[in-house]
């Protein structure tokens, strides 16, 4: 039993399709959620740098006394998991491993879209994770960074993100593909859209849900559910525009204040 929060972090909103997942399998827990807004986009950075955020982002929570991390972020968990799972001592759980047993567990695809950001599209860590699960899979990888600008701008439903959904994906809809994931955090916000597209044909895979279900398995098996369950709240925290941040996140999840912290150099 153990009332302390779960720690949930990405670079910006993306993350909060996360967290709502976690909230509908996990009500009964405190959450934080930290947003580094002030340096998001992380898609495009070098991997030093994307390592560097990762390190002072979980540093902040880990002074919150957090009894979890969620690593809410495809490039985070691409490139800073290793480290982070050697480096704290709490449970660290990533959305790739997720993410891979998802595509798994979907059935019989032969051909797999994957939409990310740069860092996870050349890390190649859905790609081995794949294919060692199934050596003829075929997978066609793209970054798509403009989706997660467009999230970030509370843009998500408009007819900008639509022309721009339209132009990554148009080869995805041409070619015979199965299923695509959202390698993105940030891509469930415009999963409608996508879907619309794409039509029925493509099944569209989101990691959120199998993340969740592997969290509550982690809080079952080291025993730190939270045993307290009324007065659950969730926090938020990010590193600026916090009344920005506000008015996009609370279409996605309910959310009454966030709060401004500096955390790390701009
Ligand atoms: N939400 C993030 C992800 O899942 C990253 C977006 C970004 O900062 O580029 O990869």
């Amino acid at each position: 039993m153990d009332n302390r929060p779960i720690g949930v972090f990405d670079s910006g909103i993306g993350g909060l399709t996360v967290l709502r997942e976690i909230k509908k399998q996990i009500p009964n827990e405190n959450l934080i959620y930290y947003a580094d807004t002030a340096r998001v986009p992380y898609g495009p950075r070098p991997k030093e740098e994307i390592l560097r955020f990762s390190k002072e982002a979980v540093d902040f929570l880990i002074q919150k006394d957090i009894k979890v991390l969620v690593i809410a972020c495809n490039t985070v968990t691409a490139i800073a998991y290793d480290y982070l799972i050697e480096n704290i001592d709490i449970p660290v759980l990533g959305v790739i491993d997720p993410g891979v047993r998802a595509v798994m567990n979907a059935g019989d695809i032969k051909t797999l879209g994957l939409i990310a950001t740069k860092a996870t599209v050349e890390s190649m860590q859905y790609q081995n994770r794949l294919y060692k699960g199934d050596a003829g899979l075929k997978i066609i990888a793209r970054a798509c960074p403009m989706l997660v600008s467009i999230v970030e701008e509370g843009w998500a439903g408009t007819d900008i993100s639509k022309l721009i959904i339209e132009r990554y994906l148009q080869d995805f809809k041409d070619s015979s593909m199965d299923a695509i994931i959202l390698a993105c955090t940030h891509f469930p916000v415009l999963r409608d859209q996508i879907a619309e597209f794409l039509t029925d044909d493509i099944m569209i895979i989101d990691p959120a849900e199998e993340t969740a279900k592997e969290l509550k398995r982690i809080l079952k098996d080291s025993d730190i559910e939270n045993g307290l369950k009324d007065n659950t709240d969730t926090k938020f925290y990010v590193s600026d525009k916090a009344d920005k941040f506000k008015s996009i996140a609370e279409k996605l999840v309910d959310i009454n204040e966030v709060f401004e912290v500096a955390i790390g150099s701009r």
